[in-house]
């Protein structure tokens, strides 16, 4: 287990407070979306490692957060159900979640025991229904590949926000060459963990010259890995990850996620961005906050000065990946996401793209020379020069 494991709940901290707005904002957006479109009125939220429900300091955790957002649904009597189930193996944990969620009780299911060892019912139970599994483990146990491809291998929307520890990644790796009593077991387990068999090979993915380098390697092996298998049962696939950076500046862990709609992707872009949008001002506060010292930047630039700045960045890479062809917006949206190493994942709004098909229809010299439907709408095409 990781070395955090055992204080875990007695505070949140800021970075585990900027996971749960992730999780909390997409799981608004999945639920909206899949329970007006889909024909089944449910949709299910699962919390594999769900943890007391309430910090210690009283902050509400991933589950009580859910079922909140649940009950909230159902008082405004909306035509869809979010249901959530939540997995704890922990037993005082357990007891605590009971306890955090009995209010909820006709929206929460809570099982005790391994994520594992509960997916074959949980899948039973979900059935065909869209669901949200979010994975928070601590360290890399319990979150084996052959449980993962369980849940992305369902026929139904299904969509991944899951917690990659790359620092219990890196220690692990370390014993690839060391020849040490339990290295073998370790070894096992970064296998397990990315489902191949191959030590000699996992380890060459994820050497590299520096040690940014090596995690870049080892999230992004990952993300590879869980894109390759949903390209390979569904007809698109789509991962990428995010830094958790704590406002002190350490880089904690990935959030990771992975679905096999674009809709899904571009609600997973812009859920990343909303949230991290604040982070400047989040850290300028702590910053004075920890130094009583306080920073005054000489000029801040406005909400306009940003989204021209953003649509000019995103101008120069619409043109050089669409120039001379005609695509929808959900098509220019995917190229943007999928280009350069997936720079663009959660660094822009959908305004920011409307913008930047705006400019580029009405400059001197359009770039855009025909449209066929209002700029926001999925299904316009637009012709590039
Ligand atoms: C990081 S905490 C979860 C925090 C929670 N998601 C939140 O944000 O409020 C991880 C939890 O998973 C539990 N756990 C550990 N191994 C597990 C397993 N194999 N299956 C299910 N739960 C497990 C731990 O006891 C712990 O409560």
């Amino acid at each position: 287990m990781a070395q955090d494991s055992d204080n875990f709940f007695q505070e949140q901290k800021d970075w585990s407070k900027r996971k749960l707005s992730i999780i909390q904002l997409y799981l608004a957006g999945f639920t909206k979306i899949l329970g007006s479109s889909t024909s089944q009125s449910c949709v299910y939220y699962v919390d594999g490692f769900a943890g007391k429900g309430v910090y210690d300091d009283g902050s509400k955790g991933s589950p009580v957060l859910a079922a909140e957002m649940s009950q909230t649904y159902r008082n405004q009597q909306k035509k869809y159900q979010l249901n959530c189930i939540n997995i704890e193996a922990d037993n005082v944990n357990f007891q605590n979640l009971e306890n955090s969620t009995t209010q909820y009780r006709s929206v929460v299911e809570n099982l005790n025991g391994t994520f594992s060892s509960h997916i074959p019912s949980i899948l039973k139970s979900i059935g065909k229904c869209p669901a949200f599994f979010f994975i928070d483990p601590f360290g890399v146990t319990g979150t084996d590949w052959i449980d993962m491809t369980k849940i992305i291998h369902r026929a139904a929307p299904t969509d991944l926000w899951l917690r990659f520890d790359h620092k219990t990644v890196r220690r692990l790796s370390g014993f690839f060459e060391s020849g040490s009593r339990g290295a073998d077991s370790k070894v096992q387990r970064l296998l397990k963990l990315y489902g191949v068999q191959r030590a000699d090979h996992l380890f060459q993915k994820l050497d590299g010259n520096t040690r940014e380098e090596r995690i870049e390697n080892a999230v992004n092996y990952y993300l590879e890995r869980l894109e390759s298998e949903l390209q390979s049962f569904k007809k698109f696939g789509y991962s990428a990850g995010i830094p958790i950076i704590s406002l002190a500046g350490q880089n904690k862990y990935h959030l990771v996620f992975a679905a096999s709609h674009p809709k899904a992707v571009i609600l997973a872009s812009e859920t990343v961005y909303s949230v991290e949008r604040n982070r400047p001002q989040e850290m300028q506060e702590y910053q004075q906050k920890k130094t009583g010292q306080l920073f005054l930047f000489s000029s801040e630039p406005s909400d306009e000065e940003i989204s021209k700045f953003k649509a000019e960045e995103l101008i120069q890479d619409i043109w050089r990946l669409c120039s001379g062809k005609q695509l929808d917006r959900l098509e220019i949206y995917m190229k943007l996401l999928n280009s350069d190493k997936k720079k663009w994942f959660g660094r822009f709004s959908g305004a920011h793209l409307n913008l930047a098909l705006s400019i580029m229809e009405s400059e001197t010299n359009p770039r855009i020379v025909q449209r066929t439907g209002a700029k926001s709408q999925d299904k316009t095409t637009f012709k590039f020069k």
